[in-house]
């Protein structure tokens, strides 16, 4: 799967693909079908080319992950998640020992990069020459919403690569609506504290690995498309790119352009994954300077709105996938799960075995405390003999192992997603954090903690024998 095409054949060739060939609109109409596609089968949804778009010459496709099937299959590399653990426990433990296997495997992973490439893409004049979407109706106008904005640091030309909406402006303005705490966000303050402009490149579809790394919350400082490289097994090619960021050589089509510091213009709204419209909030404006696209490109976009859609698939598998990451950092960890309906910042369930009184606090913070998990507003930490993936056994937890006054910790002051319109003030707000685990004596629970309810396992295997027996 070297590029979008081919990951688009192989969808097709497992039947997880439906190909539209009527006439359909990039106004809402995209997204209905979208919809009606994720809301029919969820973690399974089909992908969806839509070969005749109203006004373009160019397909879109969407729901490109919303296949968990296809994500297992894709992803099945290991040594990624390895290296990642070890680079946190490193990080954790201060220990220097498993630097040099990390950097091997880093290296091994470096992306290659090659002589430009963008004699063999044609030009476009504008924007108005791709099928940008409007999602929902009450969006602020079209969005691209699949792009990889890549970045580089003034500073020491390290490289970042986030997806981050762009909202169309006019045919050469977007927005850029990279969060403060993001990569790209944090190259354009550097390049803001040494009064420049920041260059970013944009790839718009590329294959499946570079396009999840881009989604994936590495630490910052960690190379995406080296990530991606580790993940497919193969370095990562990317085309120098003149005085903008090299991009990925496979692109189907590339965005050159530039965000100046003091350049703001109010973004949004947007219907969001929280299933509401962002308020609109400034954010920078990024001026094209360039387009490019293949002789016969496809256009990537992702609709999102209130879950199920396909970021709720990526990001329970993303969630799944860093699980050893998460649990070398926190090894009283169980299992940590973030529902989609929570919106995944806003809520997230932990268990744990707990060894020492407190442990599950000392877990809450330290979950906070790791990379984009820091905007998690609610976290609930259970002992590990709820599934908390089991929504009957969460609600009957939450609703007989908590004593609220004793359990339940407002931290206020504290970092916020900026898509939670419940705060006062946007990206600034407050943490619930619940201990629902059992309480021990050392903990000051003076009472005796009731065991729960069961019968002894080989007499329920016993009659659930004779259940069967008695055909019942
Ligand atoms: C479809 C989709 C749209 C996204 N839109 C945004 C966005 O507009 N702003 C943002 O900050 N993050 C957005 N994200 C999340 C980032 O891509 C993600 O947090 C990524 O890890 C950021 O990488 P970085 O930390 O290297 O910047 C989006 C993710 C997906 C899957």
């Amino acid at each position: 799967m070297n590029d979008l095409q081919e990951y688009v054949k192989y969808l097709k060739a497992k039947g997880r693909l439906a190909e539209i060939n009527a006439r359909v609109s990039a106004e809402l109409e995209v997204t209905a079908f979208t919809d009606a596609a994720s809301r029919e089968r969820k973690r399974d949804a089909k992908t969806l080319l839509f070969n005749k778009v109203e006004d373009y010459d160019i397909p879109v496709v969407t729901n490109l992950f919303g296949s968990r099937n296809t994500l297992s299959e894709l992803f099945t590399n290991s040594y990624a998640i390895e290296l990642l653990s070890e680079l946190s426990s490193m990080m954790a433990s201060g220990k220097g020992l498993s630097i040099v296997k990390a950097g091997k495997m880093l290296l091994d992973s470096k992306p290659k990069y090659i002589e430009s490439g963008l004699d063999k893409y044609r030009k476009l004049d504008s924007l108005d020459e791709l099928p940008i979407l409007k999602s929902w109706p009450k969006d602020a106008g079209k969005f691209i919403t699949l792009p990889l904005v890549i970045t580089q640091s003034p500073r020491d030309k390290s490289y970042n690569t986030g997806i981050y909406r762009m909202q169309v402006f006019d045919n050469h303005t977007t927005g850029m609506h990279w969060q403060a705490q993001k990569g790209g966000a944090i190259h354009a303050s550097e390049a803001h504290e040494k009064g420049e402009r920041l260059n970013a490149a944009v790839s718009l579809g590329t294959d499946p690995y570079s396009m999840i790394a881009a989604i994936t919350p590495l630490p910052h400082g960690i190379n995406e498309f080296a990530f991606a490289g580790m993940l497919r097994e193969k370095q990562t090619v990317m085309m120098k790119n003149g005085e903008y960021p090299a991009v990925p050589a496979n692109s189907e089509i590339i965005i050159n352009g530039h965000v100046d510091p003091d350049d703001r213009r109010l973004e949004g709204p947007f219907g969001d994954h929280t299933g509401y419209y962002g308020t609109a909030e400034e954010y920078p404006v990024f001026h094209i300077d360039s387009i490019y696209a293949k002789k016969n490109p496809i256009y990537p976009a992702s609709v999102v709105g209130h879950p199920w859609h396909e970021d709720a698939t990526v990001i329970e598998f993303l969630g799944d996938l860093l699980k050893p990451v998460i649990k070398s950092m926190n090894p009283a960890i169980v299992d940590i799960y973030a529902p989609a309906e929570g919106i995944f910042t806003n809520m997230c369930f932990v268990s744990i075995k707990k060894r020492f009184p407190g442990e599950a606090k000392k877990v809450m913070f330290s979950v906070l405390g790791m990379g984009q998990l820091s905007f998690l507003k609610i976290i609930v930490v259970f002992d590990d003999d709820i599934d908390i993936r089991d929504m009957s056994q969460v609600t009957w937890a939450l609703a007989t192992r908590i004593e609220p006054q004793r359990d339940v910790q407002i931290i206020t002051g504290a970092t916020a997603d900026s898509l939670d319109h419940t705060t006062n003030i946007p990206a600034f707000g407050s943490k619930m954090l619940i201990d629902a685990t059992k309480k021990t004596k050392e903990e000051g629970y003076t009472r005796e903690w009731p065991d729960t309810i069961s019968l002894p396992k080989e007499l329920v295997d016993e009659v659930e024998k004779k259940w069967k027996l008695l055909g019942k």
